[in-house]
């Protein structure tokens, strides 16, 4: 497939069905359609699809944490030892729930493409950090995310069930 045939898009309500056939064919945690109509409708999510004309083949769910009471200019005229003791942190972060290509089109550059559109509206929305978390056994989305420049950050024991596995937190600094 060459990649300039794939769109991204932001989820519709149309599209919903064929992303739970991608969510369910690659195993991940399980939204159900209304999950998916109230993220459409929440500000803070992003939800993006791949497609072609004919089909969709991926979707990525993120949250994006602005921290709407941080203000660079107040803080930069604060000085360093008081900004050391701040207890909050200033950064804009965002969360990846969830992340998938279906599977006959795995393996083609189409989840790059996607990540790096997620990456870009991050970018325009001032995130700092992009956080996720993954099965340890997941090699393949382990050895993509560290392809697209993630760090691993700390490991939860026995933070999935069924079955009970680690889970590897991950990082990007943008
Ligand atoms: C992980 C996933 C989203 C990646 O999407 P994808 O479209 O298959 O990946 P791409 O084809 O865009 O791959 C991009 C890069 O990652 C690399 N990559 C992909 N799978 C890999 C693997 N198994 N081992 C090593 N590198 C891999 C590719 O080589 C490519 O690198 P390149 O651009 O240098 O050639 C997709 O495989 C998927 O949906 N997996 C199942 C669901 C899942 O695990 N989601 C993540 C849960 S946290």
């Amino acid at each position: 497939m060459k990649s300039e045939s794939i769109k991204i898009t932001v989820l519709e309500a149309a599209e919903i069905e064929k992303v739970l056939k991608i969510q369910m064919e690659c195993n991940l945690t399980s939204w159900n359609y209304i999950d998916y109509l109230k993220a459409i409708q929440n500000d803070e999510l992003v939800t993006l699809v791949a497609k072609t004309k004919k089909d969709i083949n991926g979707f990525i769910v993120a949250r994006l944490i602005i921290n709407k009471d941080f203000n660079p200019i107040l803080l930069k005229q604060k000085s360093s030892e008081k900004l050391g003791q701040t207890s909050y942190s200033p950064e804009n972060e965002a969360e990846i729930y969830s992340f998938g290509i279906a599977k006959k089109y795995q393996n083609k550059g189409i989840g790059k493409q996607l990540f790096s559109k997620f990456k870009e509206m991050a970018k325009k929305n001032e995130i700092d950090l992009i956080w996720l978390e993954v099965r340890k056994s997941n090699i393949n989305a382990i050895e993509f995310y560290k392809k697209n420049n993630f760090s691993q950050s700390y490991q939860r024991k026995n933070y999935y069930n069924n079955p009970t596995e680690d889970g590897i937190v991950m990082k990007l600094v943008l």
